[in-house]
This record gives C-alpha cells, structure tokens and sequence, in this order.
C-alpha cells in the first residue's frame, strides 16, 4: 500500500489545482445517498465528513473537504484518511478516561461509532490566550462566555487553569455564536445536572489531551468537543476529538521563545490556510479566495505529521479519491 508522505511528496513537486483536485475524496455521491435512503439509512452532509445512521450506529464517513471561518475552502488530498486515523487514535485513547462513541474502523475513510442524541453545544475548553478570545481580550473584554479573564495576559499566554468557552451549535456552515453555560441552561438546551457533567467530562479530556500531546513536544492549546446521550442514558463524547481540524497545536519546545520575541508560536494546523485567507482580505464573508495547490499540499503534510508522530508510524492509503463501498459495510 502506498504511503501517504509519498503519495504528497509527488504532489508537492507539481503542484497543480487539478492533480490536488483529482487525488482528493469529495464525500459520498448522490446515487450512494439515495441509494442509502432506500435502505433506511438516511444521511447528514456536514461541512467536513458525511453521516450514515444505520439503526443504533452511526458510518462518520471522512472526505477531504477543507473548511475555515465556516466556509468551504478547497480539497487537501488525503485529509480524510489523515483524519480518520487521528479521531481514532484519539477517541481509543480517551477510553482511559471518559466514555467515547467509537465502535471501528471499517474503512480508511470511515469510523464506526455509537448514535448519540447530541447535545446542541460546542464544547470549547482553552488553556492559552488565543484565537477569538484574544481578539474579545485584545478589544477589552474580560467577561468571556461567562468566564472572567484575568487583567495582565498577553497574546498566546497560558491561562491561570483551563476553562471552558461554550458555543451554539449551528447547522453546517452556519456561524455558531459564543453562549455560556448560564444561558445554555436557561435556554433549557442542558440541566444543570447535564451541564456539570459534560464540563468535568470535557477537563478531563482536555487534561489527558494535554498529558499526551506534551509527551511528543506539542501543546494543545485549544479544542472543541462534542457530547451526547446514548440510547442506555450514558453522556458520552462524539464526533472527534484533538485533531487539527477542531483544535489549536502548537510547538512546545519554541514557544516560550517566539512569543517573548513577538513571533508567534509555531502552529501544527490550519492556521497556514487561515493566514491566506486572511491575506487575501477574506474573514467569512464574500467569495471564497482559490487557495493555491501547493498550500492546500502543505496543509496535508501538517496534518500527515500530527498523525504518523501521534500513531508512531507511517499511514498508508489504498483507496486515495476512490468511492467508499458504503453499501457493504451497512
Ligand atoms: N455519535 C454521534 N451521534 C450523533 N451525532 C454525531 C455523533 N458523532 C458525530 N456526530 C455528528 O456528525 C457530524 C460530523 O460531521 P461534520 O462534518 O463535523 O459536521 P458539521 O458540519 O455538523 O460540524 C456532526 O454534526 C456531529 O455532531
Ligand atoms: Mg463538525
């Protein structure tokens, strides 16, 4: 099976929109969708990965789409499989300590997992001052999804303890707006009793995240997490967990350094895309800027290196952009 870093390294020394485009998995096509339907297993496009319920379990089939500021910015050849590999990884892991949906791994593309009822709230725990918290910060506000912000922190500063800065959920490429956990409660999305125990849940997991990234020189900076109720009544986490794709990497050996020099730290996730866009003039709004091939390559071996250093060995991909056999594996 070929490995992945080779596969990009050919890539990388053309890049060209439609090799990137042609290599890349786009999600399952409508004829699989329809197909599905028929059986009884409908379908959730969300903006990253396509959803098969089938009875209690849920294919969480991952493509290779791209997304920034809720947009969809392009394909990244081989994302899906990179990704895969990491959310399983990841949610093993966390078995040690909390409850995780993951069942399998069917397909290099494909995760099995336990259906949740969700609950209808981004999870996000921090433990550094960054991204939109260090702009509401950098714009003077100290009150912050119900959390008070010390006085004295400077961009990228590690946070006295993490907390945790609740979102709406959104439909696919929706914005999701910043709550609290006071307001989640009043608007009856969570009880109180719910809400104390997915947040002990979430700083649990963000605790061991932590443990485990610094083992191999990273520091997760932020994340988000998705919780849910399964059939038998357990609060479980779903979706994935401590990816690039919902959390903030950064180096830990340069980052005291490059933020005492002004620098930055250095970033192991979409950030490079971010940047683009931003240097583009785009913020969400607008058309979507074409982000050129050898970045969205670049973005792959990120990715590729957050995977193969957590896992400990090279990824392979048999089945590239090929269509995933849905029908056989429900
Ligand atoms: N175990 C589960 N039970 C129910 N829903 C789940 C489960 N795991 C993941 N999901 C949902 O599947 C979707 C994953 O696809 P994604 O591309 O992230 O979609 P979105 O655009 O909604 O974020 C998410 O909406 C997530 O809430
Ligand atoms: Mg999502």
């Amino acid at each position: 099976m070929p490995k992945i870093k080779d596969l990009l390294r050919q890539l990388a020394a053309n890049p060209s929109p439609t090799a990137t485009c042609e290599q890349s998995y786009q999600g399952l096509t409508k004829d699989q969708i329809s197909a599905l339907a028929s059986r009884g297993c409908p379908t959730y496009t969300g903006k990253v990965r396509d959803v098969v319920a089938v009875g209690d379990e849920l294919l969480i089939v991952h493509s290779d789409r791209l997304t920034a500021f809720d947009k969809l910015i392009g394909m990244v050849p081989y994302k899906g499989t990179i990704l895969t590999a990491i959310s399983e990884f990841w949610l093993e892991e966390a078995k040690k300590v909390v409850p995780t949906h993951l069942l399998s791994r069917p397909h290099e593309r494909v995760l099995r997992t336990q259906k949740a009822v969700p609950f209808k709230v981004e999870v996000i725990v921090r433990g550094y001052l960054a991204g939109s918290m260090l702009r509401a910060y950098t714009a003077g506000e100290r009150l912050f999804c119900g959390e008070q912000l010390p006085e004295g922190l400077k961009a990228h500063d590690r946070l006295p303890r993490p907390i945790i800065t609740p979102t709406t959920k959104a439909a696919a490429f929706e914005h999701d707006e910043n709550t609290s956990p006071a307001e989640l409660i009043a608007a009856g999305v969570v009880t109180q009793a719910e809400w104390s125990d997915i947040s002990g849940l979430a700083l649990r997991l963000f605790a061991h995240g932590q443990q485990v990234f610094a083992r191999v020189g990273w520091l997760l900076v932020d994340t988000k997490y998705e919780f849910g109720r399964t059939k038998d009544g357990t609060i479980t986490v779903i979706d994935e967990i401590h990816t690039p794709d919902s959390s903030r990497l950064w180096t830990a050996a340069t980052y005291a350094t490059r933020v005492a020099s002004g620098e930055g730290p250095e970033m192991l996730d979409k950030e490079i895309v971010r940047r683009y866009l931003l240097a583009q003039g785009f913020k969400g709004e607008g058309p979507v800027p074409v982000v050129p091939a050898k970045t969205l390559v670049e973005l792959a071996e990120v990715y590729l290196r957050v995977a193969e250093t957590l896992i400990g060995r090279p990824l392979s991909s048999e089945a590239g952009s090929q269509d995933i056999p849905i029908l056989d594996l429900c």
